[in-house]
């Protein structure tokens, strides 16, 4: 089944996304990391991409569903998670209409629920890798060695977009655009909720058990 992964900022889709992709052999479709890696080789889109991500703002809408067209063109028949995408209803349709050309379908909406305090204390103490963009956190999941990636060694950073001002302003755009597509999945009875605020490992049991 392909599944939609959506939440707020810090809820969790990352992590539940590298364990689909771990456990489940599926194939994990985040825009957020595509953008990252744009940014990271320099290329137009990552240059156009980074003006809005360091704001806080989403990317505009036309960007952002060719990106994703493009990647569904070259995914196989692979199971796929789309972590972080759509998150405006104009991208939920769109997918819909790309999927369908393609006669495919997403099977479920999976809503991580988490409450704003949690989200904060996620955000703030989250680390990435530079190199291979391993997430981990301070309390929560710390590297072996201090700001040291376990799987490769290199340095562990936190992201431009976690610094408190920016991560206010995300909350902001997350409760104004993505929300709404709570309704949206539910008009489409593909909508599930699950709550975010418990261990990854957890949350991981639910979802095997929604997908
Ligand atoms: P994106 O990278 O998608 O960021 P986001 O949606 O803000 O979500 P995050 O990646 O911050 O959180 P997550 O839910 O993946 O949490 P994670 O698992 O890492 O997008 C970045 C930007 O790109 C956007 O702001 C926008 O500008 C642009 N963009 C991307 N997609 C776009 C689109 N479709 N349209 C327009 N613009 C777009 O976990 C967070 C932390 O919590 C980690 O440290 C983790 O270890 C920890 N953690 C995870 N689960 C648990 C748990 N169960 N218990 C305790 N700690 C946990
Ligand atoms: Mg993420
Ligand atoms: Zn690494």
């Amino acid at each position: 089944m392909n599944i939609v992964l959506f939440g707020a900022p810090g809820a969790g889709k990352g992590t539940q996304s590298s364990l689909l992709v771990e456990k489940a052999g599926m194939f994990q479709i985040s825009t957020g990391d595509l953008f990252r890696t744009a940014i990271k080789n320099k290329t137009a889109l990552g240059i156009e991409a980074q003006k809005f991500m360091d704001k806080g703002a989403l990317v505009p809408d036309s960007i952002v569903i060719d990106m994703v067209d493009e990647v569904l063109s070259n995914i196989g028949n692979k199971n796929f998670i789309l972590d972080g995408f759509p998150r405006t209803v104009a991208q939920a349709e769109a997918l819909g209409k790309m999927l369908s050309l393609r006669n495919m379908e997403i099977g479920k909406a999976i809503f991580l629920e988490v409450p704003r305090e949690e989200l904060l204390v996620r955000l703030t103490g989250r680390r990435v890798c530079k190199s291979c963009g391993a997430v981990y956190h301070i309390q929560s999941k710390p590297t072996n060695v201090d700001a040291v990636c376990d799987l490769c060694g290199s340095e562990v950073v936190q992201r431009n977009d976690d610094k408190k001002d920016v991560i206010a302003t995300r909350l902001k755009t997350y409760e104004d655009n993505t929300l709404p597509l709570r309704s949206y999945y539910k008009g489409l009875g593909r909508y599930v909720e699950i709550d975010g605020n418990q261990s990854s490992e957890s949350v991981f049991d639910i979802l095997k058990s929604v997908i």
